[in-house]
């Protein structure tokens, strides 16, 4: 039998992460959060004052490194990087680094190649339209923006950091915006995905949701 493989997409502050994560627990099988492949090549990027709108020098930077998970735990070159990759500056840069065509190739490949090896749940952007476009799981979680927002600043409050609820709101979509222009795997739902809106949904509403709508392939 084929592994499961569930795709959660959709824009920043919906839900897939903290979703996800918990039907991962549920289910027993695991989790893989693309995004945060991407936040750990911005993170490299930027530690290494390498320019992040010059495209080249970002993929140079990134084509020397191993982006890889360890119980859950994000490591770049076997050092890990969990902790730093949602800071306000990896966040304001991940976009202009998720566009590029070459980067997304590799963390594609990459992600591919993890995805294949157990019954999964992925969260991210292209999940059900490019990495695993035959998938017969794919979910779209949408929620307004002003909601978004608010989860968001809930979080960083909650983190001790500083936060203005309408430059939150006013990052996300700016950043929804990139996701959803560039020219490579846009934010877009896929034809056959299930779209949920969480804005007035609890988490446990939306895990059960899902729970049961998967089929197995
Ligand atoms: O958790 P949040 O929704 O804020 O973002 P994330 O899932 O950590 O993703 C950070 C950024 O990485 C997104 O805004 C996209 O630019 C990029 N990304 C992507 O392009 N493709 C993915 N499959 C996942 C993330």
């Amino acid at each position: 039998m084929k592994n499961i493989v569930i795709a959660v997409d959709g824009p920043a502050g919906a839900g897939k992460s903290t979703i996800s994560r918990i039907v991962a627990k549920k289910l027993n099988i695991n989790y893989i959060d693309t995004g945060a492949m991407y936040r750990a090549l911005t993170y490299n990027c930027l530690n290494q004052n390498v320019n992040i709108l010059d495209e080249d020098a970002v993929v140079e930077a990134s084509e020397v490194v191993d982006v890889d998970f360890k119980d859950n735990k994000i490591y770049i070159d076997g050092i890990c990087v969990d902790s730093y990759i949602r800071s306000a500056e990896v966040t304001a840069n991940v976009s202009n680094v998720a566009k590029i065509k070459r980067i997304r190739e590799m963390m594609v490949n990459k992600q591919r190649q993890i995805g294949l090896k157990s019954n999964v749940i992925l969260d991210g952007r292209d999940v059900g339209t490019c990495i695993f476009p035959d998938t017969n799981n794919k979910f779209f979680l949408i929620a307004s923006a002003n909601e978004r927002g608010r989860r968001r600043y809930e979080e960083l409050i909650q983190k001790g950091e500083n936060a203005d609820l309408e430059t939150v709101i006013d990052e996300i979509k700016r950043r929804d915006h990139i996701d959803s222009t560039r020219e490579v795997s846009p934010l877009v739902k896929a034809d056959d995905a299930i779209e949920i809106d969480t804005t007035h949904m609890s988490i446990d509403d939306v895990v059960e949701y899902i729970i049961s709508h998967i089929k197995n392939q």
